[in-house]
């Protein structure tokens, strides 16, 4: 019911607000995604475009998503409603809901696999990858197989449930307090492992990793990388779907929005960075191929630990941080759902959890198999893993963000977002006009992504 009083938790601090955004910001997009596109596009010129992206399009839809969901204190369904009652606007809440079930079921299918390699790396699963291709023929009979991927996928999403049922303090905020700086130790470990690793022979070098990812040959950017980059920006700072909105929803009025938001985009980028200089270094001291695409982590990087001095650990710790990635984001897609229903439908937490767990589990079923026994089904020409990528990568995020962004200028207007964002401290020298030319220019950005994406081929 609109208006009723909910009481709501709010984090304990505005560190633990930073690390729960920063949690579902860091994820398989920094550690898996990242380093795969940026290898494809060419190293550092796609680097710094997908910095501008950041900046361009995603601090201003993470401030937007931030100050609707503190201003409203309701998750995406509710705070629409409450900014427009009797509009359709709640409609961009609702979709937002709708993503995290679809983009949680097969998150957590390759979530699956990350932790099925952790075992596979501690058990010396790895010893015999003599080359990529051994590598990958294992991989394959791994992920085709019509059992093991679901049951990594059923354990991590108990996972999952299990710390979203906690709730906002106990669970997710503790979690996250936990797991994040824990994350940060692995990264560094892995990079600083990466940069002294001597090159196998002659001419390689890890250093030439870091020219790879840091110095700019612009002439290998294309339209089409510049793309990636920009659908990439929303991906990786969990935008588009309410789940910061949500997250912003248990900030109070104390806490400064810009202050946070870049904290998070600080953390979010450093962590891209730091897998990237992890994996590049390691592949190029060992002479492999940077530009391997998607299969860059399950195929060459176990076939690098099979050889590489200290690969045994390196190869757990790797596997354990994409692990622990993932699930510090999988909790924020969780939560949208979760508390949708408590929030709009009066359902208890712990209710939803489990039973939107289990749902988004299930639904998660066909895409896991799609690699596998259910690879002949096909629709749109994709299979479903595909397709349920492609929906919500493509359409469901950028969509959204879009919306928010457009709400933002027509409904909501620039003055009280300014005025959300003014709470907490913030000294925010800028006119309403200057604010409105930004959005303005932010949602031309994110319209071109959007657009743009339909017709280009990723
Ligand atoms: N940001 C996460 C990553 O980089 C993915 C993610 C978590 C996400 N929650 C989200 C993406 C919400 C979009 C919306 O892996």
């Amino acid at each position: 019911m609109e208006g009723e009083y909910i009481p709501r938790e709010h984090w304990g601090s505005r560190t633990a607000f930073i690390m729960a955004a920063g949690g579902s910001a860091i994820g398989l997009g920094n550690i898996w995604k990242f380093p795969y596109i940026t290898g494809v596009y060419g190293g550092a010129a796609f680097v710094m475009w997908y910095l501008f992206s950041i900046l361009m399009i995603g601090l201003p839809v993470m401030l937007i998503e931030y100050a609707i969901g503190r201003r409203t204190q309701r998750s995406p369904v509710g705070a629409f409603k409450a900014l427009a009652p009797g509009t359709f606007y709640w409609l961009i809440g609702a979709m937002g809901v709708l993503a995290g079930f679809i983009i949680l079921s097969y998150y957590s299918v390759i979530a699956g696999w990350t932790l099925a390699y952790i075992f596979k790396a501690l058990f010396g699963g790895f010893a015999g990858f003599h080359s990529p291709e051994v590598a990958r023929q294992a991989f394959e009979a791994y992920a085709t197989h019509p059992i093991r991927p679901l049951l990594t996928h059923a354990v991590f999403m108990f996972l999952v449930i299990l710390i979203v049922y906690q709730g906002v303090k106990k669970g997710i905020e503790r979690w996250n307090s936990i797991l994040m700086p824990l994350l940060a130790v692995i990264v560094i470990v892995l990079a600083v492992r990466g940069i002294t690793l001597k090159g196998v022979e002659a001419h390689l070098s890890a250093l030439n990793g870091l020219k790879f990812l840091f110095a700019p040959d612009f002439t290998k950017l294309t339209g089409n990388g510049m793309l990636v980059a920009m659908g990439h920006a929303f991906f990786t700072l969990s935008l588009g779907m309410g789940a910061m909105l949500t997250y912003g929803s248990y900030l109070s009025e104390r806490e400064n929005l810009i202050k946070s938001a870049l904290w998070v985009i600080v953390m979010d980028t450093a962590f891209a960075l730091l897998a990237g200089v992890a994996i590049f270094t390691t592949v190029f001291a060992l002479g492999f191929q940077p530009g391997s695409g998607p299969g860059l982590i399950f195929n060459v990087l176990p076939a690098i630990f099979a050889v590489m001095p200290g690969g045994g650990i390196m190869g757990v710790l790797f596997f354990l941080l994409l692990s622990i990635a993932a699930l510090t984001s999988a909790i924020s897609l969780l939560e949208v759902v979760t508390a949708y229903f408590v929030e709009q439908r009066g359902w208890v937490r712990h209710r939803a959890a489990v039973v939107w767990g289990i749902a988004i589990f299930l639904l998660g079923v066909p895409p896991a198999l799609s690699f596998g026994v259910l690879g002949n089904i096909k629709l749109l020409g994709m299979t479903l893993f595909d397709l349920f990528d492609y929906l919500s990568f493509k359409y469901m995020l950028p969509l959204g963000g879009l919306f928010m962004v457009l709400f933002t200028i027509i409904r909501w207007k620039p003055v009280s977002l300014l005025q959300e964002l003014r709470k907490g401290g913030s000294a925010l020298r800028i006119s309403n006009g200057a604010a409105l030319a930004l959005l303005i220019v932010s949602a031309l950005f994110v319209a071109i992504t959007f657009i743009a994406g339909l017709f280009g081929k990723n």
